[in-house]
């Protein structure tokens, strides 16, 4: 098979990796790619989310299936050119991508499907918000489009509730509609499903850190690290947020003539009354899919192939042994302004049972360099979650750029809560 995956992460990276491992594929194109995928795939200078580009490179190359990875090109209607190309994509159409890309729509969906979800409530009117936000004290505000990780803010009092809805009514356009949301406690945990528009396959359980700093402080990242299996759910618990929350959801938005064929990632709060969805995604999660690939235990090509064409076998997927864990290793002012340009050195003196996955970083004059905030996600598989964290840390330890930064903690919480 020849397959183009689109993006130019770490988690294509990894999805590059896993794909290059199947006996059924013979070739593969990345668009636009990075150092990594250019280890194990053709590199191509075409933007993602640019969909008359995609499928002329697709028709080019007769390719039998493209993958996306990012959710900019869903967004952008890739999906839904290469349909009406008659080329096999996984990953939603800009319909159904709006699950991501809307928390009002999500939450649409939510309702109707009777997923498990915090309440809320959804305004158009800043000075409506205010006075709701005021009046429930504990509240999260969510600006209702896509805010690169800043239209969400957690308010714990009335003071912080009031403020909370004037910074996410000034974010503007994204702004103007807000869900205010009942504050939910727990482990949050990432649940993702291998989706064909009606069937699904439910991916190991993971855990991201979204924090910057050690112990969850500091601001947002895009994840500074994750692990799986997370040791929250057992098997017949995950089985149950398939049957809850995957399925319900699949078969609206099928209903609403939006297939979702690709990753129905949900992002779980476990509350002490269950497993409730804080948002969906539309696609692989970043850096999950990097320890999520190392934890799979079968061809991921057949699979992703059988989603696109609508021919999915619902049942348990085989994972791995044991458990992995995936440090980022981030640039210097990540995440606010990170520095770039930095020489990467130690690649070359990481031990043989770790992978480091190529994020933000480049070539120049024929070193890597980093070009982002987000690095390398350095992983590691080991029989039990502690053995991963040692063989992963033991990696990082080899890896040196100026400026680097990355949590210590990554995983602990599996191991505070493992049997
Ligand atoms: N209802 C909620 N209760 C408590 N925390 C929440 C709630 N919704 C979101 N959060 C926190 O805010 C973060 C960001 O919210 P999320 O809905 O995932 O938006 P996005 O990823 O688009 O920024 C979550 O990872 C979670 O930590
Ligand atoms: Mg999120």
């Amino acid at each position: 098979m020849k397959v183009l995956l689109l993006g130019s992460g770490g988690r294509e990276h990894a999805l590059a990796w896993k794909l290059s491992q199947s006996p059924r594929l013979t070739r593969l194109w990345c668009a636009p790619g990075n150092p990594g995928t250019a280890k194990l795939a053709t590199n191509v200078p075409v933007k993602a989310d640019a969909p008359d580009e995609v499928v002329a490179l697709a028709r080019r190359e007769s390719v039998d299936l493209v993958v996306v990875g990012p959710e900019a090109p869903l967004v952008a209607g890739v999906a839904d050119a290469l349909a009406k190309a008659g080329i096999p994509c996984f990953g939603p159409v800009a319909g159904a991508a709006l699950i991501e890309g809307s928390k009002a729509f999500a939450k649409e969906i939510m309702a109707e499907a009777g997923v498990p979800t915090a309440a809320f409530r959804t305004f158009t009117d800043a000075v409506e918000a205010e006075a709701y936000a005021v009046a429930q004290g504990r509240i999260v505000v969510k600006a209702d489009g896509l805010a690169a990780g800043k239209g969400v803010i957690v308010a714990h009092d009335v003071d912080s509730a009031r403020q909370a809805v004037r910074a996410v009514a000034a974010l503007g356009t994204s702004g103007q509609r807000m869900v205010l949301e009942e504050l939910l406690e727990g482990e949050e945990v990432s649940a993702m499903a291998l989706c064909d528009g009606e069937r699904y396959v439910m991916l190991p359980l993971s855990q991201d850190h979204k924090r910057v700093g050690d112990g969850d402080t500091g601001p947002n990242t895009g994840g500074m690290g994750a692990y799986s299996p997370a040791p929250f759910l057992d098997a017949e618990q995950l089985a149950e947020v398939g049957e809850s929350v995957i399925a319900p959801t699949l078969a609206v938005l099928r209903r609403r003539g939006l297939p979702f064929k690709g990753v129905l990632y949900a992002g779980l709060m476990l509350t002490r009354n269950g497993p409730k969805v804080l948002e969906f995604n539309a696609r692989f999660g970043d850096p999950e899919t990097q320890v999520l690939m190392m934890q799979l235990g079968e061809d991921l090509l057949p699979l992703v192939d059988a989603c696109a064409r609508g021919q999915l076998q619902a049942r348990p997927l085989v994972a791995a042994p044991g458990a992995s864990v995936g440090v980022v290793m981030a640039a210097e002012g990540y995440p606010e302004a990170p520095r770039k340009g930095q020489r990467i050195d130690g690649l070359d003196a990481v031990p043989e049972d770790a992978t480091v996955f190529v994020a933000g970083a480049e070539m120049r004059d024929g070193a890597l360099v980093t070009s982002g905030g987000r690095v390398l996600t350095v992983c590691a598989r080991g029989d039990d979650l502690a053995r991963a964290r040692e063989r992963a840390y033991a990696a990082v330890a080899a890896v040196r750029f100026e400026g680097m930064h990355f949590r210590h903690d990554i995983g602990v919480k599996g191991l505070k809560a493992a049997p």
